[in-house]
């Protein structure tokens, strides 16, 4: 509709703003519209109220449709080559997930795949996947490193990243996750990794990426080595990040909140007191219930964890072993109806907390000078999202202030 980013959008039933005084709370407009400029939101509130003289914009009449931010998809692995979906197989017949990746499978069967892929392979296969999670609404994604775990392909996956960004109307968050499972060459000299990583690997990585995580757990990395590569990655301008908790307790979400992370991902087994550290450190936890379905654990309670203070996102965490999860609404209908969260609170966390959980600050709300970016659904309302959890519900996406989906 607009190749400059000037939109007049209106006949908004309910206008989503996340504009609210208090984090948490979801403002909205009824019989909305917004104008958008170069891109970035210009004016938002009743339609009633339209300054005068706003000249001629190009105009999408909503219908009487719902709008929100365009969702922030603040946790994926969406770069990779071929699948796992043998090893699915296995694990609805039983098998564990520790199990396969003890036996060289899992992970580092997604590792030896994306080493052995080509640059063009990797770009196609992830921007179809973006494309899929652009049409469904999310419109800033953060993606990971981590199947390369060597010097040269964790600099080609957040190469395509920047790539990917570039060519898609999509902001793609750029994050390395270098420490994500030990490479075999390394199986037995663990501390010659997490050298790797420290040295080499970042200093060839840190340039391309945002931030920097790790999967501190059981089968990953431990907390002492998550620390020194958290710190390394700092030192080189790198925000931490973790994959906290999820299989066991191993002391991950403190960590997160000792070293001021700006998220804390998973948290399956966070204590109460980890709750309460993460939120006086102001660390967000991104909340990933496909990972739950998809490998049939009970999911953790975010209302707890909603109720602890602590701010939260939610995301995907598309990947081809533990949630090849692409949507947000199906995540903002899992929230809402296996982990205790409100509806507003859902979408919330599925716009204005991703967009905390990347430092995103543009992102994630409707107010002048925010991002352009929105979804209409073809909805009267936000509560349809949960409501109606296998609905295509989204009508048009808007980006940086263009109509694109
Ligand atoms: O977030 N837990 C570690 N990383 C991913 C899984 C990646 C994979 O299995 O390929 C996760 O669940
Ligand atoms: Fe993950």
């Amino acid at each position: 509709v607009s190749a400059t980013g000037d939109l007049l959008v209106r006949g908004i039933s309910e206008l989503v703003t996340n504009d609210a005084v208090r984090p948490g709370d979801l403002a909205t407009v009824v019989d909305a519209a917004v104008i958008l400029r170069g891109g970035r939101v210009a004016w938002v509130g009743p339609e009633r109220a339209l300054p005068a003289g706003i000249g001629d914009l190009p105009v999408l009449s909503c219908g009487g449709r719902a709008a929100l931010p365009g969702f922030v998809d603040a946790h994926t692995h969406v770069i990779f080559a071929g699948d796992r979906a043998a090893e699915f197989e296995a694990r609805l017949a039983g098998a564990r997930y520790e199990e396969l990746l003890a036996a060289g499978g899992g992970i580092l069967a997604t590792v030896r795949a994306t080493r052995a892929a080509g640059d063009e392979e990797l770009a196609a296969t992830a921007a179809a996947r973006l494309r899929r999670m652009l049409a469904a609404g999310t419109t800033t994604v953060e993606v990971k490193s981590g199947y390369g775990l060597d010097v040269a392909t964790e600099r080609r996956m957040l190469e395509v990243v920047r790539r990917l960004d570039a060519e898609l109307p999509i902001t793609v968050v750029p994050t390395f996750l270098g420490a994500h499972v030990l490479p075999p060459e390394f199986r037995d000299d663990r501390d010659a990794y997490v050298e790797l990583v420290c040295g080499p690997i970042l200093d060839a990585c840190a340039p391309l990426a945002r931030s920097c995580d790790v999967f501190c757990d059981e089968t990953a990395f431990d907390v002492g080595e998550a620390r020194r590569i958290l710190t390394a990655g700092r030192a080189r301008g790198l925000r931490p990040r973790l994959h906290a908790d999820q299989l066991s307790r191993v002391g991950a979400a403190a960590l997160a909140a000792e070293i001021g992370a700006l998220s804390a991902d998973h948290l399956d087994h966070a204590s109460d007191e980890d709750l309460v550290a993460l939120r006086t450190a102001g660390t967000v936890a991104v909340l990933l219930p496909g990972v739950s379905l998809a490998m049939r654990t009970p999911f953790p309670d975010g209302r707890r964890i909603w109720d602890a203070g602590v701010t939260v996102a939610l995301a995907t965490d598309c990947n081809p072993g533990t949630a090849w999860v692409e949507t947000m609404p199906f995540v903002i209908a899992l929230a809402c109806l296996e982990m205790g969260l409100t509806p507003a609170q859902a979408v919330w966390a599925a716009t204005r907390g991703g967009a905390l959980a990347l430092g995103e600050t543009a992102a994630g709300r409707l107010h002048p000078g925010a991002r352009g970016d929105l979804v209409v659904l073809d909805a009267p309302g936000h509560l349809h999202l949960p409501y109606r959890p296998d609905g295509r519900l989204v009508w048009r996406v808007i980006k940086d202030g263009a109509v694109v989906a």
